[in-house]
């Protein structure tokens, strides 16, 4: 019989509902909240209320779409953290009701956990091979920028990670800085293609080990966005083009840098992207183009895959599940939630 999970997202403003079976995909909702966009960026209580409003919908639609009845569920998997305390109680408590009333098994899931193990996903149909064990994970999203060894489904190691800000945190206040709408990364993705990399050069931070650093790179680009409007009024909106590209190159290079002494060091053979920022077409080309360098396997996300979505936590449930790795009803969400071995 096959092992269907029923995955659980809603750790900060995309509420999301996925079915799998198996490991193979069968559906995947999200449903995301404009609400934000006017304030430049989440406001939790506002969050937690969309998911409330959304949660049944959008799981109705998951299970519809997969063509799915609540009674051939075998488990359902929730964000357990990190996220916004708010958010993530919505999927806790629908979770736990759901598991409750069928009498299945509840799974917490670690969220970048989640983000990584999309590798994993199953396309119906599409091909099927997996990462092998170790591979490196670059995980770039709003919250988190970690170089990460993966060993195991479940067993993660965190080689370097960053101190400050994060890559997508880097590219939100920089494009806000801009006056462009929050979310910023995208838009600067957007912007970059038409634009020169070598146009404007922006310090790189020097950091020990494997970590990072985006702090100072924000810092930098807003004095310098200052002195050049000041002399020159309309300066960023003429120049919207080159500053996108050159800001995404740096942001970029300092990514890649970090990832090739990793690789080097750790002799591994295999780099996967995750994460919010690995829908970066220059992260994803600067990747490609490494691996094709240096010989080494690339795993690149889909796009859907790589920003906030339910398959992750789903999937990640799925081999908790294999494992026996269940969580018990009087569960709490955890809103600084590490990970590692589990
Ligand atoms: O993983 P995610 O959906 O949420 C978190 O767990 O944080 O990542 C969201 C982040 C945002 O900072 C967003 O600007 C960034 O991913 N992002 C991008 C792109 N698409 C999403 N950054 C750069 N280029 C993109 N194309
Ligand atoms: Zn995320």
């Amino acid at each position: 019989m096959s092992v269907i999970i029923l995955g659980i997202e809603s750790s900060c403003d995309d509420t999301s509902a996925a079915v799998i079976a198996d490991g193979a995909i069968l559906s995947n909702v999200i449903a995301g909240q404009e609400v934000h966009r006017k304030y430049g960026g989440v406001v939790p209580e506002l969050a937690s209320r969309a998911h409330q409003q959304n949660i049944v919908p959008v799981v109705d639609l998951a299970l519809r779409e997969a063509g799915i009845s609540r009674d051939r569920v075998s488990a359902v998997g929730f964000t357990r953290g990190p996220g916004l305390m708010g958010s993530l109680l919505v999927g806790t408590s629908f979770s736990k009701g759901f598991a409750l009333s069928c009498g299945i098994p509840l799974i917490e899931v670690n969220h970048l956990q989640a983000h990584i193990l999309v590798h994993f996903i199953k396309e119906p149909g599409g091909e099927s091979a997996q990462p092998s064990f170790p591979f490196i994970c670059l995980l770039v999203s709003g919250g988190h920028t970690q170089l990460v060894i993966v060993k195991d489904h479940l067993s993660m190691e965190i080689a370097g990670q960053t101190i400050d800000d994060a890559a997508g945190e880097a590219f939100d206040k920089c494009a806000k800085l801009m006056g462009l709408p929050y979310p910023g990364g995208p838009w600067i993705d957007k912007y970059a293609v038409k634009g020169n990399p070598k146009a404007f050069y922006f310090p790189r931070p020097s950091v020990r080990g494997f970590d990072y650093s985006f702090s100072g790179l924000k810092t930098s680009f807003l004095y310098f966005l200052r002195e050049r409007e000041k002399d020159d009024p309309g300066f960023i909106k003429r120049s919207i083009n080159d500053l996108c590209a050159s800001l995404q190159y740096t942001i970029v290079e300092i990514l890649m840098q970090n990832l090739d002494r990793l690789a080097r060091e750790t002799g591994i053979k295999e780099v996967a992207l995750a994460g919010g920022v690995a829908a970066n077409s220059g992260l994803r080309n600067a990747v490609a183009e490494y691996g094709r360098n240096r010989n080494l396997r690339v795993r690149i996300p889909k796009p859907v895959y790589t920003t906030d979505n339910a398959a992750m936590i789903a999937i990640t449930a799925y081999y908790r599940y294999l494992k026996g790795h269940l969580s018990a009803q009087d569960v709490t969400p955890e809103a600084r939630f590490g990970f590692g071995s589990s």
